[in-house]
């Protein structure tokens, strides 16, 4: 099998071709990568001497690369993505130029060459849930509530139309919220956990009372290779992590693992347009294709505590960045 890996050096793509590689040695891997600032060489230096992996740097955007790279390949499955809500509220377009035109080339290149087409998308597709309403499952309406996600809703809309009129073979998974290392840290773990070991307070958005599903990365990683393997082409399939927690309380175990009083959360403004509740049925996966997320949220967490204390050259020199500074000063109104 070969298999052409977009965004392969952002977080979970990483996680996806490490993920791979220990479980399907024989595979090839192309990633291509236009390595935007969540993108990092840093995430895959422990892949990129594998006999069976290249790198290429592109954009998923850019019509005659794809059709290129794609001929080489089984398959195709898609990380690709602007991903962080913040941002997208700052400033839209990117998100609209990959998430949106550049899923819609990799598709055409996909029904042009007759290649197996899989597709990473996130449960924020769906909006957000009341405290009481059941979980989202694959038949839950689309109802996307910030420009991230409606340029992801976007692309999900795009692809199952291409299913329906142009018979690509494709697939789509939405998962609920990642964690695990090389978590970018401009997400709420990721700078938490940094600012925590800088000896700086833990910022939780609003009453902290919006609850989130989290998963780690590999166990997703595990269900995106089951769905491209095994996967009925046209579907989709949902993955949660079964750890549902308010991030007040996900703030407060964080506290508890690294060893701080509660007095290092502090709470700051609401971001427009926050969802209240993400929550993910996922027994369809797990009843077709035995899949279920193994590690538990804690035993997760405390590893990518220990990963973060561990590797703070690769995290430091992040935080360190001019772009980085400028946008945690616009973000939170301090400097880094
Ligand atoms: N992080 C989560 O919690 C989560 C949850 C569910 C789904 N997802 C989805 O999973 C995918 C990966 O998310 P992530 O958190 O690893 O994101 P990330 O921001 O860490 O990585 C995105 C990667 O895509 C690359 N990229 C961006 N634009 C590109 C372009 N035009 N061409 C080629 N490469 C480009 C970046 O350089 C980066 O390496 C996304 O599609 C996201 O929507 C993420």
């Amino acid at each position: 099998m070969k298999v052409l890996v977009t965004g392969g050096c952002g977080f979970i793509g990483s996680h996806f071709i490490r993920t791979t590689f220990q479980v399907r040695p024989e595979w090839e891997i192309i990633n291509l990568d236009a390595l935007t600032y969540a993108g990092n060489l840093a995430n895959t230096l422990d892949i990129q001497s594998h006999p069976r992996y290249r790198f290429i740097y592109g954009s998923i955007t850019n019509k005659e690369l794809i059709n290129q790279m794609i001929q080489e390949v089984d398959a195709v499955v898609n990380f690709a993505a602007e991903t962080h809500v913040d941002r997208s509220i700052q400033d839209n377009e990117p998100f609209v130029l990959t998430n949106v035109l550049g899923v819609q080339r990799l598709i055409d290149a996909s029904v042009h060459h007759g290649k197996r087409f899989h597709h990473v998308s996130t449960d924020e597709v769906f909006g957000s849930l009341g405290i009481d309403d059941p979980k989202f499952t694959e038949d839950s309406k689309y109802d996307p509530r910030n420009p991230y996600s409606a340029t992801k809703a976007a692309s999900d809309h795009l692809i199952r139309a291409a299913i329906h009129t142009h018979s690509l073979r494709g697939t789509i998974s939405n998962c609920t919220n990642n964690y695990g290392p090389y978590l970018y840290p401009e997400k709420f773990l990721s700078i938490g956990i940094t600012n925590l070991l800088d000896g700086k307070p833990m910022k939780i958005h609003g009453d902290g009372k919006q609850v989130r599903d989290w998963i780690h990365a590999v166990d997703h990683s595990m269900g995106i290779l089951d769905v491209l393997e095994r996967g009925r082409v046209g579907e989709t399939y949902m993955m949660g992590g079964n750890a549902e927690y308010s991030i007040e309380d996900t703030g407060k175990l964080l506290l508890k693992i690294m060893g701080y009083e509660e007095n290092m959360m502090v709470f700051i403004n609401d971001r427009p347009g926050q969802d209240r509740r993400y929550s993910i049925d996922y027994s369809k996966i797990s009843n077709e294709l035995g899949w279920q997320p193994k590690l538990t949220f804690e035993q997760g967490l405390r590893e990518m505590v220990d990963w973060y204390r561990k590797n703070e050259n690769w995290w430091r020199p992040i935080k360190e960045g001019s772009g980085y500074r400028r946008w945690y000063e616009l973000q939170f109104g301090e400097k880094y």
